[in-house]
């Protein structure tokens, strides 16, 4: 049995610079600055321009994240990329991620848990880390939503909510005990997969996708969104709790929460929920809306350049999404 451990090396974030505001939205459909902000929190997100790819956008983050951890490309032993919106159906995103970091013959593996998708990224990481076969692995988060949403009138209740961006963090082994990845949660359940999904091209339809079916906008996200809502306010303190059981912790004990960024409210009920002073958060929906894959990383990155999380800080990721899925990681940074 080995007997290895795993931390986070370093984090790194990129989001494309084109700033698309509440204002801009309602230009394109009927919504407003004050209805978005007041149900979600989100004042602005960025949208890709000039065929900026999920890769490219994963390739900036990841060189940050490898800069801060001293660690030079070489040394990356696996991708775990986490996404919703590959850059393409197949191949998946890992391997052109890969290619532009300029890495060789590693593994690369494309994972689908949605907006809980970095938190299985660390897990798996962990789990390979820990296993001791591999030493140093990327664990990314990238998303182009910009391309996949219904921005008239009709598509409003998603259109608004989701933004472009990724974030990364390189896991490697760790030395001692006052940085390291203490322990992951992850749980899904299928039984209302269709309350949040993209129907249209798939598979299971032949053809896979219909001029019917772009009439019927199945091929952008479709959401319940009051469903949705409640679970992640069910689920998200679950998995809160379920960490600090299983390290003995108090919240007190615990520096920072950093929580998926779908919608403001639910992160501040999760907080009011469990009792988790609003300093004990970070939250940055308002500038970039739900990344999904990629909120976790860009919001904990963000936090670490603020000083709110530092070396040795008790940190709980915490994420919901599609699927169902949820889970948490609790980790000394
Ligand atoms: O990251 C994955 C997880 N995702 C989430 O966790 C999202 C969870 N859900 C939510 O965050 C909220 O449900 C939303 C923000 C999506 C919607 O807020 P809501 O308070 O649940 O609103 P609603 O869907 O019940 O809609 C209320 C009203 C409706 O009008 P009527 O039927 O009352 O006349 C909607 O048509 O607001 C209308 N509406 C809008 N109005 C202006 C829906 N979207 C918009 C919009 N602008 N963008």
């Amino acid at each position: 049995m080995s007997s290895y451990r795993s931390r986070i090396l370093g984090v790194g974030a990129y989001v494309p610079p084109r700033v698309v505001t509440n204002h801009e939205l309602a230009s394109l459909m009927e919504t407003s600055n004050e209805w978005i902000i007041e149900r979600t929190g989100i004042e602005e997100r960025r949208w890709v321009s000039d065929g900026q790819t999920g890769a490219q956008m994963a390739a900036k983050a990841s060189e940050q994240a490898l800069e801060r951890a001293g660690v030079p490309a070489q040394d990356v032993d696996m991708i775990i990329y986490a996404t919703l919106s590959p850059d393409y159906n197949f191949p998946g995103t890992g391997v052109f991620v890969q290619r532009l970091l300029g890495l060789k013959e590693i593994p690369c593996l494309d994972i689908r848990q949605q907006c809980t998708g970095f938190i299985y990224g660390l897990s798996i990481a962990d789990s390979f880390i820990r296993s001791g076969q591999y030493k140093n692995i990327l664990v990314i988060g990238s998303e182009i939503h910009s391309s996949g949403i219904d921005v008239t009138t009709r598509g409003r209740d998603v259109a608004v909510l989701f933004g472009d961006g990724a974030g990364a963090a390189l896991v490697g082994r760790a030395v001692d005990d006052q940085q390291l990845i203490l322990s992951t949660h992850l749980h899904a359940d299928g039984s209302e997969a269709e309350i949040l999904w993209t129907e249209y091209p798939a598979s299971c339809h032949n053809p896979r996708i219909t001029v019917e079916a772009m009439n019927e906008a199945k091929h952008f996200p479709r959401m319940v969104g009051k469903k949705v809502f409640k679970h992640a306010v069910t689920r998200m303190p679950q998995a809160i709790m379920e960490g600090m059981v299983k390290n003995q912790v108090q919240l007190k004990d615990i520096d920072m929460v950093i929580p998926h960024q779908a919608n403001l409210r639910i992160n501040q009920m999760v907080a009011q929920m469990i009792g988790l002073p609003p300093e004990k958060m970070h939250n940055n929906i308002q500038k970039y809306g739900n990344t999904t894959a990629a909120s976790i990383p860009i919001c904990m990155n963000e936090a670490i350049e603020l000083g709110k999380i530092q070396r040795g800080h008790l940190v709980c990721l915490v994420a919901f999404g599609a699927g169902l899925t949820w889970g948490s990681v609790f980790l000394r940074y």
